[in-house]
């Protein structure tokens, strides 16, 4: 009976965050499920989340922290499985957090305790790691080749994330069954990710002060987020980067004001009548780190004036600075890529789905959920929750 199509309700491809709890509420509702994944292990990212922490959801989840082609998509999703409804998840199985900048919040324990709580809670699913799917097809239910044997089910949930950080297994599955089905896609892009520079770039900013971090506004096209920025090896990190580069395409420049509670020329100038004995990178260093105050004050006018006491630089280029200060123009040559993001724009179109339940309009009874989908987070949380809602969602449905 080797050959024998094993059946349940409900087959989800992805024991991650969204499948996981798509799992949960689909048992609730006394659904049989069977879960694939193709890693050794459930909830891999979950694990290594937010530092080993696992930065499980934000306070201030709301749809505003979402980029999607349907910017209204998340928004029912998001308030029928809301982070208030985690924190009681959490409740229930005596986890607490605690709350770190920007209202997100952390496991008091390392992540591992996340996931043991998520599968404590979908024991009765069956959990097929190690799986290759090596095609689906649909006639009145669904039907799937694996390496391990055939399994047919009614509902099928493609819950297989993006494609980042590809060393851990992650791939671009869910855009491959929307190929064949017919769906519409926005490619995947790495978003949650350091920029690099040419070395040109690097060597005249950034050579020698890996490590210095600062608190930036840093804008692109129309969006803003004011949080550390961290200068490393190859570039610029740190969580106002990592969130502006959600939002950055290649070839646009950012704009960075490296003091944004100060209009700098207005400051310089008015340290200029105080102070003008002192030099420019004694006084850019009360809000500043010195190496960078030194740095920049050698390389942004194209000549050296770190040294020279303010009174002896003339008003004029006193203002043109403090406006670089405040308007700091870099065009970075690049993302880390896929290999150090922490997720990905793009997905399944939202048009494809409808987002009281994540199925596929055009497709009874498949359905997509989590990172899959073209809805993206902030960091902090966000991608988490969205992971949660449209799985617990999904899980009403299937
Ligand atoms: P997820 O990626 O979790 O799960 C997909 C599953 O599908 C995986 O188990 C994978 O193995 C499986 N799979 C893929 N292809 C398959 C195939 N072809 N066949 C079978 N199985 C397949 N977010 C946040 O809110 N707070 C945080 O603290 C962090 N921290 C963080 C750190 C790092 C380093 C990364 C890389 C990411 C984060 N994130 C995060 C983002 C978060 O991890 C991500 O948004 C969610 O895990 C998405 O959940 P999904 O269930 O959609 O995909």
């Amino acid at each position: 009976m080797e050959n024998k199509i094993k059946q349940y309700d409900v087959i989800i491809i992805g024991a991650g965050a969204a499948g996981l709890m798509c799992a949960i509420e689909a048992l609730k509702r006394d659904r049989s499920v069977l879960i694939i994944d193709k890693a050794n292990k459930a909830g891999k990212k979950i694990l290594i989340s937010g530092g080993g922490r696992c930065n499980f959801t934000n306070m201030n989840s709301e749809p505003e922290a979402y980029i999607s082609g349907n910017p209204h998509f998340c928004k029912s999703a998001l308030s029928r499985y809301t982070q208030w409804d985690f924190m009681a998840l959490m409740q229930k199985h005596h986890l607490s957090w605690n709350e770190k900048t920007l209202g997100q919040l952390f496991c008091d324990l390392r992540a591992g305790a996340v996931l043991e709580m998520l599968l404590d809670e979908c024991k009765q699913a069956d959990i097929q790691v190690n799986t290759y799917i090596k095609n689906i097809n649909h006639k009145d239910s669904y039907i799937l080749q694996t390496d391990a044997g055939a399994y047919q089910a009614e509902s099928l949930v493609i819950a297989t994330g993006g494609p980042s950080i590809p060393k851990m297994g992650a791939t671009d599955f869910g855009l491959k069954i929307a190929t064949q089905f017919k769906l519409g896609s926005i490619s995947f892009r790495p978003a949650l990710v350091p920029f690099i520079f040419h070395q040109y770039d690097i060597d005249k900013y950034f050579k020698d002060l890996s490590g210095l971090s600062v608190c930036a506004q840093v804008s692109c096209n129309g969006m803003n987020f004011k949080e550390m920025m961290l200068i490393t090896h190859q570039g610029i990190s740190g969580p106002a980067i990592l969130q502006i580069s959600s939002y950055w395409h290649q070839g646009d420049n950012l704009t960075i004001d490296l003091l944004p509670d100060l209009n700098a020329s207005e400051f310089l100038l008015s340290m200029r009548e105080t102070r003008g004995k002192a030099a420019l990178k004694t006084i850019l260093s009360e809000h500043l780190p010195k190496r960078l105050a030194q740095r920049l004050a050698n390389v942004l006018m194209h000549k050296k004036l770190a040294d020279l006491p303010l009174g002896e630089i003339k008003q004029k280029e006193l203002i043109n600075f403090g406006f670089m200060l405040n308007n700091w123009v870099l065009q970075p040559s690049d993302t880390q890529g896929l290999r150090t993001a922490e997720v990905c724009t793009g997905g399944i179109d939202t048009k494809e789905l409808s987002s009281k339940t994540m199925e596929v309009k055009s497709q009874p009874n498949l359905y997509f959920i989590g990172e899959t989908v073209d809805v993206t987070g902030w960091l902090g949380g966000y991608n988490f929750q969205w992971a949660w809602s449209s799985g617990w969602v999904a899980g009403q449905y299937v």
